[in-house]
C-alpha cells in the first residue's frame, strides 16, 4: 500500500482555504451591548477588555460601527439603578425605561439593524432572580404575567426578537400568544432554550449588579438559579427543552454557555430544524482575556479558535462580546 498523505490538503493557504469546513464571517454574530443612563458615557468593563457600557448615544455609535463591519444584529442589556429595582421588576415594563428608549433610538437611526432584547426579571429584580420571588420560592406561572408585560413593552419599543432567558416553564407559548394577541405577529422569539445554571455568568452579573440576593433566613434554594436554570450534567434534558420551545413557537433556539457545552450544541443541532444560536458567555471570554494578559496564550487566536469550535459544533449564530474585534481579524 502506498502512503496516504493527508498533508497534501494542508500544503498551502490556498488548499487549506479550499478544504476548510467552517469559516467565521460577520453575519454569524449577535453583538451584546450594555446600556447605562447618561450622555456621552463609555465605561470600560474590567473582565472584558475592549468592551464598554454605553449611554444610548454612544451605543448608537457602536451600533453603526457594527453595521459598517457587517454585524447586523445586537442584543441589549440595560444596567438598572438599584433604586428602580423591586420584587416585581416593574421597571422592566416602563415604556420610557432605558432599554425601551435605546430600542427606539436604534430602530429609528438604523432601521435594518436586527434588535434582540432579553426577557427575564433579573436586571430589574431586587431579589436578583429571573422570576418573581415570593415566600422563598421563584414562582413560575405568576412570573409569566410579568414577563408578558416586559415582552410587550419591548415589542412596542421596536424590538425584532424578544429573547426570553428566564427558564420559566411555558414562557415561549405564553409570550407568543401575547405578542400575537397584541398585533406583534412579526416579532420573533429567540429562546434561551438550553440555559445552564453555570458559574460562568459572574462578570455579566457584576456588570449589571444582578446577582441573586439572599438573606441568612431565606431558603438555600434562592442562593443560586438551580431551580430554573438547567443542571450542568444534563444533555437529554436539553433536548427536551429544545423540543418544548420548538412546539411552543420559538423561531430560534439557543444553547448557553457555549464552550463547555459543545456536545449540547451538536446534539441540539441534530434534534431541531430551527436555527441554532450559542452564547459565548462573559466568564468564558474573561478566562481567555485573563490568560492572554498574563501572556500565557495568544488571546486573539484562542478567541477565533473558540468561536470556530462553536460554529463547527453546529451553531448558526454566536452571541459574542468581542464580535467586532473578531470580525476585524478575519481574513
Ligand atoms: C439574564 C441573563 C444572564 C446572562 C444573559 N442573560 C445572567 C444570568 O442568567 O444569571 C449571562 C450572560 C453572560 O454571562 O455573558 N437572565
Amino acid at each position: 500500500m502506498f502512503l496516504k498523505r493527508p498533508r497534501r490538503n494542508r500544503k498551502s493557504e490556498g488548499v487549506r482555504r479550499l478544504v476548510r469546513e467552517v469559516a467565521l464571517s460577520p453575519q454569524d454574530f449577535i453583538l451584546p451591548l450594555f446600556l447605562i443612563e447618561g450622555e456621552g458615557l463609555k465605561e470600560p468593563i474590567a473582565a472584558l477588555p475592549g468592551q464598554f457600557c454605553y449611554s444610548i448615544d454612544q451605543a448608537l455609535k457602536r451600533a453603526k460601527e457594527a453595521w459598517n463591519l457587517g454585524v447586523s444584529a445586537l442584543i441589549l442589556f440595560p444596567k438598572v439603578a438599584s433604586s428602580l429595582k423591586d420584587p416585581e421588576a416593574k421597571e422592566s415594563y416602563n415604556d420610557k425605561g432605558l432599554l425601551q428608549r435605546a430600542l427606539r433610538k436604534l430602530k429609528k437611526n438604523l432601521p435594518e439593524m436586527l434588535l434582540f432584547s432579553d426577557v427575564a426579571m433579573d436586571p430589574y429584580s431586587s431579589d436578583g432572580h429571573d422570576g418573581w420571588v415570593k415566600e422563598g420560592e421563584v414562582l413560575n406561572d405568576e412570573s409569566l404575567e410579568i414577563l408578558k408585560h416586559m415582552a410587550l413593552s419591548q415589542a412596542r419599543a421596536g424590538t425584532d426578537f424578544i429573547a426570553p432567558s428566564d427558564m420559566m416553564d411555558g414562557r415561549v407559548q405564553f409570550l407568543r400568544q401575547a405578542l400575537d394577541q397584541h398585533g406583534f405577529k412579526n416579532v420573533g422569539i429567540l429562546s434561551y432554550a438550553v440555559k445552564y445554571a453555570s458559574s460562568l455568568y459572574g462578570p455579566f452579573r457584576d456588570i449589571l449588579d444582578s446577582k441573586p440576593m439572599w438573606k441568612e433566613d431565606q431558603q438555600k434554594s434562592l442562593r443560586d438559579k438551580k431551580t430554573y436554570q438547567m443542571d450542568i450534567s444534563n444533555v437529554r434534558e436539553a433536548l427536551r427543552e429544545v423540543s418544548l420551545d420548538e412546539e411552543e413557537g420559538a423561531d430560534i433556539v439557543m444553547v448557553k454557555p457555549a464552550l463547555f457545552y459543545l456536545d449540547v450544541i451538536r446534539a441540539a443541532k441534530e434534534a431541531t430544524h430551527l436555527p441554532l444560536a450559542a452564547y459565548l458567555v462573559s466568564g468564558e471570554e474573561a478566562m481567555i482575556h485573563a490568560a492572554s494578559e498574563k501572556k500565557w496564550l495568544d488571546g486573539k487566536a484562542v478567541l477565533i479558535e473558540a468561536l470556530t469550535g462553536i460554529k463547527r459544533a453546529g451553531a448558526n449564530m454566536i452571541v459574542c462580546y468581542s464580535a467586532l474585534e473578531v470580525v476585524r481579524m478575519l481574513p
